[in-house]
């Protein structure tokens, strides 16, 4: 079965033709990034315009991937919410023109739980139930995963999702835009105890919520006594940046631990744009061995947004007798 994936949750338009919900046939992504950098973060207004010039040529390359015949895709999927009101819209009115003009089923897919998809993905054969991470821009989430229609909330952000905490930071130390690549790269420049040690906001080591704010305020402290002091060097400034890296990764890695041992489960998925980071892969595998749990990431082409995700989770719903119809509706807010 072809399925074609269409996202515009926040700053990329993504569009993927998938097969059987493995072989990605093409995967088209552009992000309009590069405008929102001199902002410091995502101007809902340029995405939402972006998706509109973009999505149209977008569609020409998945088009002329198939010998120009659109009629081959059998479904379609889109995301549905969580994101840019705008910016989904975008991908909705696209979505249901087709699913219309190409008299094929159309599948509305939530991002969050598409974000986990490329690692379920990586599964050979799933009997049991998986720990899922879930760190992007936008959220921070531990989930178990039972099936694909069925997953349990375990663990949320109580403040900033962790990809927000690492732009924040970012902006604060004024090392550019987005802040997760940037702080995940200058960091792999200095040793670990040139770190700065921050406390781990762990909230509680029995809780499997998050929080994030705290430390974000705590560098900004520790960086503005810095400077009132001195001019604060590119060296200092990585040096903190790293210790908050750290920081927050202990926090990531003990609650995905603590998920597995209080559900006696022993694996564990990865997702979202944070699941890039070296730092986490690192410090998750390692702790994750130790404990016997096997723990899965993305590969790094599908660790931010993209539309093989949307369309592996659609065609997998859609075997499970899934399907929206021409009322399907965008919801910016839309949770696990
Ligand atoms: O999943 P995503 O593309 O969009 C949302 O659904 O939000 O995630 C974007 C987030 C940004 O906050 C970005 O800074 C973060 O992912 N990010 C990273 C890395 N690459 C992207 N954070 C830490 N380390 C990275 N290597
Ligand atoms: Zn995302």
């Amino acid at each position: 079965m072809l399925v074609l994936g269409i996202e515009t949750s926040c700053d990329e338009t993504a569009l993927a033709l998938v097969q059987d919900g493995r072989k990605v046939i093409t995967s088209v992504v552009s992000s309009s990034l590069e405008l929102h950098k001199e902002f410091g973060g995502i101007v809902p207004e340029i995405a939402n315009r972006h998706h509109l010039e973009y999505i149209i040529e977008a569609l020409e390359k998945i088009k002329e991937s198939i010998g120009g015949d659109l009629k081959k895709i059998d479904l379609v999927a889109v995301t549905y919410g969580p994101g840019l009101m705008g910016s989904l819209l975008v991908g909705l009115s696209c979505a249901k023109a087709l699913s219309l003009s190409l008299g094929v089923d159309l599948i509305g897919v939530n991002h969050l739980k598409a974000h986990l998809y490329p690692s379920l993905m990586q599964e050979k054969n799933r009997s049991s139930s998986i720990i899922g991470l879930v760190v992007s821009g936008g959220h921070t989430v531990l989930v178990k995963v039972k099936n694909y229609l069925n997953l349990e909330l375990l663990g949320q952000t109580k403040d900033d999702a962790v990809g927000e905490a690492f732009d924040k930071v970012a902006k604060i130390l004024e090392l550019g835009y987005p802040g997760g690549p940037i702080i995940d790269k200058l960091s792999r420049e200095i040793s670990t105890e040139n770190y700065v040690n921050f406390t781990r906001p762990y909230l509680n080591k029995n809780s499997l919520d998050f929080s994030f704010s705290g430390i974000k305020t705590a560098v900004l402290y520790y960086y503005k006594e810095l400077a009132c002091r001195k001019k604060v060097t590119r060296y200092e400034k990585i040096k903190i940046a790293a210790g908050f890296q750290d920081a927050v990764v202990d926090v990531l890695v003990q609650k995905t631990i603590y998920a597995c041992h209080l559900t006696g489960i022993r694996k564990a998925v990865v997702g979202g744009g944070v699941s890039a980071n070296s730092h986490l892969r690192k410090k998750l595998k390692a702790k994750a061995e130790k404990n016997s749990i096997e723990v899965i990431f993305p590969s790094m082409d599908l660790c931010v947004d993209n539309a093989v995700m949307v369309a592996g989770l659609g065609y997998q719903l859609y075997k499970l007798g899934q399907k929206s119809d021409l009322t399907l509706k965008a919801d910016p807010t839309a949770n696990f």
